[in-house]
């Protein structure tokens, strides 16, 4: 009986983290504690709680005072939608959350069990990072996670999310993620705080101007969602996780259809304006396409010029990529580029078909563009699309120009599936560019020039500007109506469900980072 009464003291001990105290400065922060996020995470009464009886036994600098269970950190495995996930989540009433070698020790048996059973890892971040009085050891735990970030990338899908400070190295852990997920207000990340950059640069800048949610998820697409709550936040996750097998070796889950695989959406046949530079919302001709409702976008607030995330067709899961004429005429520059080979690259990880809608005038033009190595990251974009063995499903909407024709998932490039709507353009550059390089002289010399470049350019638009070039090449295996977009998607996504293919034999690639 005693016996009984010392564990239950213990696993109460350890339930109370840094003490009520602390636990009240959390809440006054509007920040949950750990275990509170994960109750609320995970499926009600599933999380398993494991190491809480773990501390550290380090003797220098006080730290024999400061032993408490669990050493800043809860780990353990529960379910979400009944599927089985791993946990971990910061205890920021407990050393400030801060990191040593025990603390780091959980973490990674965690990594090492999520990687031999292949299920997610999801780490929740709140720390003030290394912790100090550790020195080298903190250091070296920060080590294991990196290199267990790296060997389970690609193998099971790795979440973060950033609900304190997470700074320093310790950013690391998250940047090797898949899929960061910010709190405005509370999460932070950045390699050197406003006080260095004020002592090495002048320059002012507060916590959350330089790291904040906004900072991450707009500016350097660090991050991939920005939630106004924890509660939000954590239903975010949930969300993501419902479009996500468990490893690279499942397939992502389907669901029941809720939807008619036959409805012709009427409205995309005049969705897309004739004008070639007239803008319109490609998040519409997504809306009409995919399964109601099912589309979740990722990043939507960085580089708004490629609309990326995953929705379902007749329940099966998807990634789409879709060039947003709304912003910026849908052109691709360095950070799309980026946005977008990432993305292409954890679908064809983690065996999520790709559905590619294009309508793009070309690569972004500028000195900026060309000094921050447009060809560079273009050639990311490249890459990860020619390298991708998932089915892969093109539709060209309307202007498909130049390189950037090819890259969007064209057939040359291991396009399974490609089809056209009736007013696409698909030529090696817009009409007027092309007149004016390949007639040049002749309009100089011409009586009246303006009527001639106009003569001209609508010679050109009558050859080019339409799919049927590229269909009696066999580039679009068909031009379809609009309409008719789902249904044509749904067929073919089904024809190409046992695709096996495969790249040379290489220890691997070396993609253009
Ligand atoms: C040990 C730490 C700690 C740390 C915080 N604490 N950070 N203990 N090591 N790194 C402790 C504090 O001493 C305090 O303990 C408690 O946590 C709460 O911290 P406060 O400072 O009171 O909280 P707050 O005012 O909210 O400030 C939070 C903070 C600040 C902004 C995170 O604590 C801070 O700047 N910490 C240091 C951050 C840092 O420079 N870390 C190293 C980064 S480099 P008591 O006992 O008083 O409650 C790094 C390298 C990783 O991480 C390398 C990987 C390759």
């Amino acid at each position: 009986m005693d016996s009984i009464q010392t564990l239950r003291r213990l696993q109460q001990e350890a339930k109370q983290g840094g003490g009520a105290d602390a636990i009240k400065r959390q809440h006054d922060r509007g920040k949950m504690t750990a275990r509170e996020r994960l109750e609320t995470l995970l499926d009600e009464g599933s999380f398993q709680e494991m190491d809480a009886l773990v501390t550290h036994h380090e003797t220098a600098l006080g730290m024999d005072e400061k032993k408490v269970l669990g050493d800043g950190v809860v780990t353990g495995y529960g379910t979400i939608e009944g599927r089985l996930v791993y946990v971990f989540a910061q205890d920021f009433t407990v050393m400030g959350g801060s990191l040593g070698r025990a603390h780091a020790a959980k973490i990674t048996k965690l990594q090492d069990l999520a990687l031999r059973t292949g299920a997610p890892i999801i780490g929740i971040n709140d720390s003030g990072g290394a912790r100090i009085q550790e020195g080298i050891q903190a250091l070296a735990g920060y080590a294991d996670i990196f290199l267990r970030n790296t060997l389970a990338s690609g193998v099971v899908p790795q979440i973060s999310i950033i609900m304190g400070p997470c700074a320093g190295g310790a950013v690391y852990s998250p940047a090797l993620t898949d899929f960061v997920f910010m709190t405005q207000g509370t999460g932070n990340m950045f390699i050197t705080g406003p006080q260095v950059i004020k002592a090495v640069t002048h320059e002012d800048v507060t916590m959350e101007e330089l790291g904040g949610a906004m900072a991450h998820n707009q500016r350097s697409g660090v991050a991939h969602f920005a939630a106004k709550s924890e509660e939000e936040c954590l239903a975010q996750v949930r969300q993501l996780l419902s479009y996500l097998p468990q490893n690279n070796l499942e397939d992502p889950p389907a669901v029941a259809p809720q939807d008619d695989p036959a409805r012709a959406d009427e409205a995309l046949d005049t969705l897309v304006p004739q004008d070639p530079s007239a803008p319109y919302d490609v998040k519409d001709v997504i809306a009409g396409v995919v399964d109601t409702g099912s589309f979740l976008e990722i990043q939507a607030l960085y580089a708004p010029n490629i609309v990326i995330g995953f929705a379902r067709l007749d329940g099966m899961v998807i990634g789409v990529v879709a060039n947003q004429p709304s912003a910026k005429a849908g052109v691709l520059d360095i950070d799309a580029s980026d946005k977008a080979a990432r993305f292409v690259r954890f679908c064809d990880a983690f065996n999520v078909p790709i559905v590619t809608l294009v309508d793009v005038p070309g690569f972004m033009p500028g000195v900026d563009q060309e000094h921050g190595g447009i060809i560079r990251h273009g050639a990311k974009l490249i890459y990860a699309y020619c390298e991708a063995t998932v089915p892969k499903l093109t539709v060209i909407l309307r202007k498909a120009y130049g390189g950037a024709y090819i890259v969007m998932s064209s057939k040359h490039i291991r396009g399974d599936f490609n089809v056209a709507w009736p007013n696409a353009e698909i030529a090696v550059m817009g009409p007027e560019g092309a007149v004016n390089i390949i007639h040049r002289k002749e309009i100089q010399s011409a009586q009246n020039p303006n009527a001639l470049r106009q003569q001209l350019i609508d010679e050109y638009r009558e050859t080019f500007a339409s799919p049927y070039q590229a269909a009696s090449h066999g580039y679009v295996d068909a031009v379809i109506e609009p309409s008719q977009t789902r249904a044509t998607l749904i067929n073919a996504l089904q024809m190409l469900q046992n695709k096996r293919d495969a790249n040379p034999r290489k220890k691997h690639g070396v993609m253009p980072v």
